[in-house]
């Protein structure tokens, strides 16, 4: 069956960690603009670029950056039987971007799930947040630690990355961006009938459970 999701919710809501599940477990590919954003910084090109010092403060990167970024990679063949958008569309103009890039192609949205975390324990997983340097894998200090101390699960590589925007003062501003210009989305899928909440404060294996659940229609 086919699906295509968005996952939304603040920054450290849990969006990446599902989407990652999603792809393990169902095949969607996560179609993440922050990943390929600084995938864009790392390579050094233009869009990189621009996008650095924005990402830096907190605030979004130009809508055409990222519309554009996003209608290339929906016409990738992983992505025809349907993905999970994470960390897009951010606003309502994105949101009409995705109406129409999706209309063009004759598709529609099945689900979007909001992810709700409270805003005070955000702050803790961002700052505790970490990455595997080479496959990617999420882990969080406290919350995910790899099993092994130093050497990742997924693929026994021992360099890890922290993000630069994972201070606790740019997490503020990225908290107040959310809250400005992402949170207004929620009445707009909500109309739509689309829109179903998750319990982002809950354990992840109970996050992934109550995802499946609207996925699989018992949402
Ligand atoms: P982006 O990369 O999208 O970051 P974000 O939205 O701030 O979200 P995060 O990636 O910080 O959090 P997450 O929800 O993925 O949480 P995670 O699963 O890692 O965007 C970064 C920047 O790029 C933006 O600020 C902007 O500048 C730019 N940008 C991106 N998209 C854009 C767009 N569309 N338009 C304009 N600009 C754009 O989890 C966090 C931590 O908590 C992890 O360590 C994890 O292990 C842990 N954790 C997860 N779930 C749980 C749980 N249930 N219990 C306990 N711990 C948990
Ligand atoms: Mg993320
Ligand atoms: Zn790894």
């Amino acid at each position: 069956m086919s699906s295509r999701l968005i996952l939304l919710g603040p920054p450290g809501a849990g969006k990446g960690t599902q989407a990652q599940r999603l792809t393990e477990q169902r095949g969607l590919p996560q179609l993440s603009t922050g990943d390929m954003l600084r995938a864009a910084v790392k390579a050094g090109t233009e869009i990189g670029r621009e996008a650095e010092a924005i990402m830096k403060r907190g605030d979004l990167v130009p809508d055409s950056v990222v519309v554009s970024i996003i209608g290339e990679r929906i016409d990738q063949p992983d992505a025809k039987n349907g993905f999970v958008l994470d960390g897009f569309p951010r606003n309502p103009a994105q949101a009409a971007a995705l109406d129409e890039m999706l209309q063009q192609r004759g598709l529609s949205l099945d689900h979007v799930i909001e992810m709700k975390v409270d805003d005070s324990a955000l702050i803790e997983r961002i700052t505790g947040r970490f990455t595997c340097a080479k496959c990617g894998t999420g882990y969080h200090d406290r919350f995910k630690p790899t099993k092994v101390p130093g050497v990742c699960d997924s693929c026994g590589s021992t360099e890890f990355v922290r993000r630069p925007d994972d201070k606790a003062e740019t997490v503020k501003s990225r908290l107040d961006v959310y809250h400005a210009q992402t949170a207004p989305l929620l009445p707009y899928y909500r109309a739509k009938g689309i829109l179903h909440e998750v319990d982002g404060m809950a354990e992840m294996d109970e996050v992934t459970r109550q995802i499946g659940n609207v996925l699989d229609g018992r949402g």
